[in-house]
């Protein structure tokens, strides 16, 4: 872990061109599906983040050889042979990678035990249906000490539905299917644009997958899979992150680099809050103009509007006048940005799984401590509209899932500097 706080002098108008890195959910699942081919596996626009250093030490926990070449952003991975198929608490705490690898080190090997995934405390996060799942293909399941340890003489096909649309549980077993025996149907999976990049990398290597647009996919086991080479999408809460800070009042930003389908529900509510939204092509151009108003918005599964995205919203709102209402259907604790936004001055009332932004107010710096990955970038955007300077403790947590979030704001004139502590607070 690396202890950091985020200094931020603010206020700051923000005009200019941001570019968008690789999809760290994406990167994620694609990284773990290296452990499907004795083949060499390359992905490219992998982004510079920690959790995707987390994955490619689990990966070289189990034996594979991981070439990255940082500058170029991508990496090659070799594993002839897993020599262990355990992947221990001291690697992934942090992260929930972990979990990502239980479905191919079953597929490959027969035996998987990884510990209880970590990851942003956002609420429950359960991973009771990647286990039902990979039970109902033939896996025996112990939970014991915080580790998952699966074993079975042979992955089969089967007939699953998802209760809930889970993305890691959708993602977890497409991998497990790919070379279990026979036909596997999945139902009600989750449609997320990471998820279809992973399948598009799975036919890549020679997996036999139904099309990547239906909620219901059908896999056919293959005995083998080859290495191969694969683009990673652009990040959509990156991107996503970067529109809504473009959004604000007075602000004027070019977001590169990105794939504004996979944004539709978000430009749609920016638009419809007061911002001016143009889309040419990989660009989407985001200005702050007004006039304002406020919005009812709750998150949901791609295509609505992503709960990656509701704690950056929530501090746009605090500048919109009027009641905005923000409903977290998700998570169930997901809203612990909320009593930081208010140290800097905004009039924010939670009840249940709803907040109640009452904007505009202004805000002022002060002292604050992030919990969470998304939570971070929302309070990175506080501090940029605060007057005076805010200090966002725990800054770990950004450096998770945002690649060199501070430079990049630098360029379009925010004010941010990362100071590196010796002991973390
Ligand atoms: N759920 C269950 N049982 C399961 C799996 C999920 O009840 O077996 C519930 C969860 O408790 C949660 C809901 O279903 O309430 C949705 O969870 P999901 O499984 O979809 O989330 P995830 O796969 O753990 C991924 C992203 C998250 C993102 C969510 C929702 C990755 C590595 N993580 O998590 O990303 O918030 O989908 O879109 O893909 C982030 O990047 O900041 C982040 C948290």
């Amino acid at each position: 872990m690396i202890p950091a706080e985020i200094l931020i002098s603010g206020p700051r108008t923000l005009a200019g061109t941001l570019f968008v890195s690789g999809a760290k959910n994406a990167a994620l699942p694609e990284l773990a599906a290296a452990c499907l081919c004795a083949g060499e596996l390359t992905l490219a626009n992998l982004p510079a983040v920690e959790d995707v250093r987390v994955m490619m030490a689990a990966l070289q926990r189990i034996g594979a050889r991981v070439e990255l070449d940082a500058a170029a952003h991508d990496v090659r991975i070799n594993l002839p042979a897993v020599t262990s198929s355990e992947v221990p608490a001291e690697i992934v705490q942090t992260s929930r990678a972990s979990i990502l690898l239980l479905g191919p080190l079953l597929a490959r090997t027969g035996h998987g035990r990884v510990c209880l995934p970590g990851g942003c405390p956002i609420g429950d996060r359960k991973v009771n249906l990647h286990l039902a799942g990979l039970r109902q293909m033939g896996a025996i399941i112990r939970e014991d000490e915080g580790y998952i340890e699966a074993t079975t003489k042979g992955l089969r096909g089967t007939e699953f539905d998802f209760p809930i649309k889970t993305v890691t549980g959708t993602e977890n077993l497409i991998m497990a299917a790919v070379l279990a025996e026979g036909t596997t149907i999945l139902r009600n999976c989750a449609l997320e644009p990471e998820i279809g990049d992973l399948i598009r990398l799975l036919r890549g290597m020679g997996a036999l997958i139904s099309d990547e647009g239906s909620d219901v996919l059908e896999i056919t086991g293959v005995s083998r899979l080859t290495g191969s080479c694969h683009r990673i999408i652009p990040d959509r809460i990156e991107a996503g992150t970067f529109a809504i800070a473009g959004a604000l009042p007075g602000n004027d930003l070019l977001i590169e680099n990105a794939e504004p389908e996979h944004l539709a529900s978000l430009l749609d509510l920016l638009r419809a809050v007061g911002a001016s939204v143009r889309l040419d092509g990989p660009r989407i151009g985001v200005r702050g103009t007004g006039p304002w108003h406020p919005v009812e918005v709750e998150t949901a599964p791609f295509p609505g509007f992503p709960t990656d995205l509701q704690a950056q919203l929530t501090t746009l709102l605090t500048q919109v006048p009027g009641k905005s209402r923000v409903r977290e259907t998700i998570f169930n604790d997901r809203f612990r940005h909320i009593a930081e936004l208010r140290r800097l001055g905004a009039a924010i009332e939670v009840d249940g799984d709803t907040a109640t932004i009452t904007g505009a107010t202004p805000l002022r710096g002060s002292v604050l401590t992030t919990t969470d990955l998304r939570a971070s970038a929302a309070l990175v955007l506080g501090g940029l509209i605060a007057e005076g300077e805010t200090v966002i403790r725990n800054a770990y947590q950004l450096f998770r899932g945002y690649e060199g979030l501070a430079g990049k704001l630098q360029n379009v004139g925010g004010a941010i500097t990362i100071r590196m502590l010796e002991n973390a607070r």
